[in-house]
């Protein structure tokens, strides 16, 4: 797939905007990336971009990611993955901070740059920085041939295709599934099973139809838009594998709709945040069927008797029990996939609810005001 056109040469079409046009993109876009790199007989991913033959894949001790902005939350999303599958010690950091800190370089760590448009001058500089002082650095980058591509040591190119709006929809998606073929091989040249990898790619197979049917409920998530766009604060929550989805869902409600909304893990709620629970300040909370539902639940419950409109984001077969029956809450499901991926299907009724919240505003929901669609200057 050649992906350096011009966007110039082309328009959002029948859309109403790129970023509708981008979001209904992303089971195409999912297939794109997944094409050709999973093997169902060995339950595992071929990335022969990386450069890194087994044994090198092995003797990583450490994974550390670094990007800006929604790259920076959807790698914390895959540092999630990568110590869930592979059992490496993994993080994400911000790149505009890790490169003014000085940061120990380590042999043994594989660095993960991650950007959309492969030019992000905070990005581009980290990968500077570290391959100066001798640490392999691969790159997760959309656009072929840009700088971060040309820098680095290996890659997976994303095959988003080109992506307009300045809030990232279906790069972001395409991100989240070059970490999860990541893991998956990192996991299998370790710890991870074959009928474990097995159960994973079948998983990842079935995404890109899961994520139609989040698209096809837009109409109900724009009706809970229109209520949300009306607060002029609201919280998005969640924990765990849904803390960074929580940080990128009210990324982009605060970037296109100008409303301030803030991520917080749901466990750490009654250490501050509870305290300005009202019914004018409404939740987003992502409550995925995992081995922390019944926490989840327990800290809603907080929200809930604070008179806090909520929206739970959640999979059908979780039982809201009474909270069900509270007249603030509003149940929106997705599908489940495995709890290890479930993180982007989680994902993505948050950027339909920020790009109906923008609409409802009348807002240019492609180009918010004070922002660029990469910053590649300091
Ligand atoms: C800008 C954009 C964001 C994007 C970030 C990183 O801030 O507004 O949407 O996530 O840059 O861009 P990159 O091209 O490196 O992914």
């Amino acid at each position: 797939t050649t992906l350096d056109v011009d966007p110039a040469s082309y328009d959002a079409g029948e859309h109403a905007s790129f970023m509708r046009k981008e979001i209904l993109e992303q089971p195409a876009a999912a297939e794109r990336v997944l094409r050709g790199r999973l093997d169902e007989r060995f339950g595992t991913a071929h990335l022969g971009g990386l450069n890194m033959d087994a044994r090198e894949s092995r003797a990583i001790r450490r994974v550390k990611i670094l990007g800006c902005g929604s790259a920076y939350y959807v790698g914390q999303m895959g540092a999630g993955m990568i110590e869930e599958l592979a059992r490496i010690p993994a993080n994400a950091e911000a790149a505009s901070e890790f490169r003014y800190r000085n940061p120990v370089i380590e042999p043994d760590t594989l660095y993960v740059a991650v950007s959309q448009s492969g030019e992000t001058i905070d990005t581009l500089l980290a990968v500077q920085e570290i391959r100066r002082k001798g640490g392999r650095v691969v790159g997760l980058v959309n656009v072929v041939g840009s700088a971060i591509a040309r820098e680095v040591d290996g890659g997976i190119y994303l095959h988003a295709g080109p992506e307009v709006a300045v809030a990232s929809t279906k790069a972001l998606t395409t991100m989240y599934l070059a970490f999860a073929l990541l893991a998956i091989q990192l996991g299998r040249v370790r710890d991870l099973s074959i009928s474990e990898g097995r159960r994973l790619v079948t998983a990842l197979q079935a995404l890109p139809e899961q994520i139609q049917t989040i698209l096809d409920t837009e109409e109900e998530l724009a009706a809970v838009a229109h209520r949300l766009a009306q607060a002029r604060s609201l919280f998005f929550v969640g924990r765990v594998r849904g803390y960074p989805v929580a940080r990128e869902g009210a990324q982009k409600f605060k970037e296109i709709s100008y409303r301030h909304a803030e991520a917080y893990q749901t466990s750490e709620l009654k250490h501050g945040p509870l305290a300005l629970i009202d019914p004018e300040v409404p939740t987003v909370a992502l409550v995925p069927h995992d081995e922390l539902t019944d926490r989840n639940l327990a800290a809603l419950h907080e929200i809930a008797a604070r008179r806090g409109p909520l929206v739970v984001i959640t999979h059908p077969d979780v039982d809201l029990g009474d909270l069900a029956q509270h007249p603030e809450v509003t149940r929106i499901e997705v599908p489940r996939s495995e709890r290890e991926l479930d993180p982007i299907l989680l994902t993505i009724p948050l950027q339909l609810l920020a790009y109906h919240a923008a609409l409802t505003l009348d807002l240019d929901v492609d180009k918010p005001r004070n922002l660029a669609k990469s910053v590649t200057v300091e």
